[in-house]
């Protein structure tokens, strides 16, 4: 990857822009992961983490599902020829003309968590505990278990059918009994339905929330265990989820060039041409923490990766006119001078996805260089 990096840095040279490169080859191996883990676990890769086509065509070829959240990710998953029964529009809270098109194309699976949404839906044609996760959603979204009786009465008044139970124990979990508690509760829903006279329910929605480090197996053997211990006896159930940056986390890496330097007694500081505003958003709006790594392909080109220089207590700061758009304080980097490029690997999940044009930077212009890095694919 860093050889990689470099020759396209070495031809970017001239244009000195900021870009991703995207290694489609190693795109197989958090499918592998998930697959051996979880083989009876369909996932559908939730698209708002990274709606890049090039990634989603190979999320797709690999047999991917997709949860798509609004209209336009609809329109670009079926823009690849995926069937829209791959398509789940998990959004529990739709705007009623997005649901008016999901239900023209096909796309008929759905979430919801209120009367107010089964209303909508009726025309037109799923409780967990998040403290353990980095971004819960309990706050915004979820049904509380005293409301799913009335929420499942409303449904059969509306005559919609309910396939199943969704949840999300919030994004970046490092609770894995979350998902034990989530799927208990899942399980009493899905008896309350059966107590109500509903058709028999067939879908557990795991949702997403998993990440792809080592916590990862003790999170899929939690799972298993508990969809066994919860409904082990119940036949005919499809348990599906919606990861999304267990897939899309580290298959990017952007790279970005030093536009400006000051240096102030022993603290370096340095202007990158990507920042807060863009898609190092995710360090405020999904609490990451980024790394990076120097190549210094102007001050040192016989030692780009700067292996053994010594560091110097630095700040990188993003390109906008504002003192938030600060990327790293404190950071170890050596000696570094304009047109040298900071390199961040792990930059998939929810980052250009939700990056701005602010101040004239616009993210979505960002390129993205594809890699076959990994022989596999
Ligand atoms: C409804 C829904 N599904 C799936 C996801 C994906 O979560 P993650 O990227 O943590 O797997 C999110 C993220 O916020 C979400 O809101």
């Amino acid at each position: 990857m860093t050889d990689f990096m470099r020759s396209i840095i070495c031809s970017k040279q001239e244009t000195k822009e900021p870009f991703y490169v995207l290694d489609l080859g190693a795109v197989t191996t958090p499918m592998d992961r998930w697959t051996r883990a979880l083989p009876t676990v369909q996932p559908y890769y939730a698209v708002k983490c990274n709606p890049n086509l090039n990634f989603l065509g190979a999320m797709a070829a690999l047999g991917t599902n997709f949860d798509c959240a609004s209209q336009a990710e609809i329109e670009s998953i079926l823009s690849l020829g995926v069937s829209p029964d791959r398509i789940i529009f998990a959004n529990p809270c739709k705007a009623e003309s997005h649901i008016k098109y999901a239900a023209s194309v096909g796309v008929n699976l759905t979430t919801f968590d209120s009367i107010d949404e089964i209303k909508k839906m009726q025309c037109k044609n799923g409780t967990q505990n998040d403290s353990g996760a980095r971004c819960p959603l309990g706050s915004k979204f979820d049904a509380l278990p005293e409301e799913v009786e009335t929420l499942l009465r409303a449904t059969q008044t509306a005559q919609l059918t309910v396939v199943g139970i969704s949840f999300h124990i919030g994004s970046a979990s490092t609770d894995s009994f979350a998902y034990q508690q989530a799927i208990a509760a899942a399980k009493t829903a899905f008896e309350m339905a059966t107590k109500l006279g509903m058709r028999q329910m067939s879908v557990l929605n795991i949702g997403g929330g998993i990440m792809a480090n080592s916590q990862f197996d003790e999170t899929a053997t939690v799972v298993k265990a508990a969809i066994q211990s919860c409904f082990g006896n119940y036949s005919g159930l499809a348990v599906i989820a919606e990861p999304g940056r267990f897939f899309a986390e580290s298959v990017f890496t952007l790279a970005t060039n030093i536009i400006s330097k000051r240096i102030r007694n022993e603290l370096r500081e340095y202007w990158i041409r990507d920042g807060i505003y863009g898609s190092l958003n995710c360090i405020i709006l999904d609490n990451a923490i980024v790394k990076c790594m120097p190549v210094a392909l102007t001050s040192n080109l016989e030692n780009p990766t700067c292996k053994g220089s010594r560091t110097y207590n630095s700040t990188v700061f993003g390109p906008t006119c504002d003192a938030l758009d600060t990327v790293l304080r404190g950071y170890q980097l050596p000696k570094l001078q304009l047109d040298d490029w900071l390199v961040f690997s792990n930059m998939g999940a929810y980052t250009t996805a939700a990056g701005t044009n602010f101040n004239g930077f616009n993210t979505s212009a960002i390129p993205t260089y594809l890699a076959y890095l990994n022989p596999k694919f």
